[in-house]
């Protein structure tokens, strides 16, 4: 029987400082039980010892999968689809006739799910989009995830019964195959829309740059893993990414006040960039 490893103070504090370098993340002396259960059954799948000798591996570089592998562990990916569902409601009845209006087809609508996790929030988006315009009018959606298990998750598209309660019963019927024989009981995003969304890794604690401009961004949900500082420092990037005029979502337990001037408020959590 293999007990769990108890990590000590000094170790967790390794850990923690590695994280939050690398992430931007905050694990908080709250999440060490979390983090270290999660930790301890992969040292012991390693057939190492101690929490040292992981870290050690870690930190050599000579093991790039594992340090993603401790990325994945690390990371807090709950996610359903159209979690906070007024946020889509608001790009459906405010933001896609502004947009519309304005760019009238010429160039594509492109929106960011910038924390995608397993895809859910990226696929309601795109299920939006497909709904108000169609398959022949340019839009696209990148999603992306510093965790390469949930984007490999994403990009599959499969999802169990129980976890689309939040999708609108038109939409369960137009954009999802209902799985039959040995995949009874899931449901897989049709390739319309599936073809609509590019998954990439991307680590918001890193430059931005190459995910080029959009007009909104869905950043929902992952601010709160940062300390004040670093939160700043991802919020000026990624508002660097939108488009004058264009839209910022954060989640519904998130803040932006004393983090930037650059969006102003249009409602509680989402913001608009002059
Ligand atoms: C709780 S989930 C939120 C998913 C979705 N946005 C939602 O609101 O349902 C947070 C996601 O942020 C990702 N994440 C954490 N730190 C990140 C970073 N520095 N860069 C990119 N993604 C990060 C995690 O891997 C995780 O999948």
């Amino acid at each position: 029987m293999s007990t769990e490893l108890a990590i000590s103070d000094g170790e967790f504090r390794q850990f923690r400082e590695l994280m939050r370098k690398i992430s931007g993340i905050d694990l908080g002396d709250s999440k060490k039980h979390l983090g270290s259960g999660r930790l301890s059954k992969r040292v012991r799948e390693r057939g190492m010892r101690s929490f040292g000798d992981y870290y050690r591996l870690i930190t050599s570089g000579l093991d790039r999968d594992e340090y993603h592998r401790m990325v994945d562990l690390l990371t807090t990916h709950e996610t359903y689809f159209f979690r906070e569902p007024k946020h889509f409601e608001y790009l459906a009845d405010t933001i896609l006739p502004a947009i519309r209006a304005q760019s009238a087809g010429v160039r594509p609508i492109r929106l960011w799910s910038a924390a995608s996790s397993s895809g859910e929030e990226a696929y309601g988006l795109a299920m939006v989009m497909m709904n108000h315009l169609g398959d022949d009018y340019p839009w696209e959606i990148l999603a992306t995830d510093i965790s390469r298990e949930v984007l490999a998750k994403a990009r599959q598209g499969v999802y169990g019964k129980e976890r689309i309660d939040g999708v609108p019963r038109e939409y369960l019927r137009r954009y999802f195959l209902h799985g039959i024989g040995s995949r009874a009981g899931t449901l897989r995003v049709v390739p319309e829309i599936r073809a609509r969304v590019q998954f990439a890794e991307m680590n918001l604690n890193e430059s931005l740059a190459s995910a080029g401009e959009f007009d909104v961004v869905f950043l929902r949900n992952v601010l709160i893993y940062f300390d004040p500082p670093t939160k700043s420092e991802i919020v000026a990037r990624v508002v660097g990414q939108i488009r004058r005029k264009g839209w910022l979502f954060i989640g519904h337990s998130e803040s932006l006040n004393g983090i930037t001037t650059a969006v102003r408020p249009e409602r509680p959590t989402i913001y608009r960039k002059d």
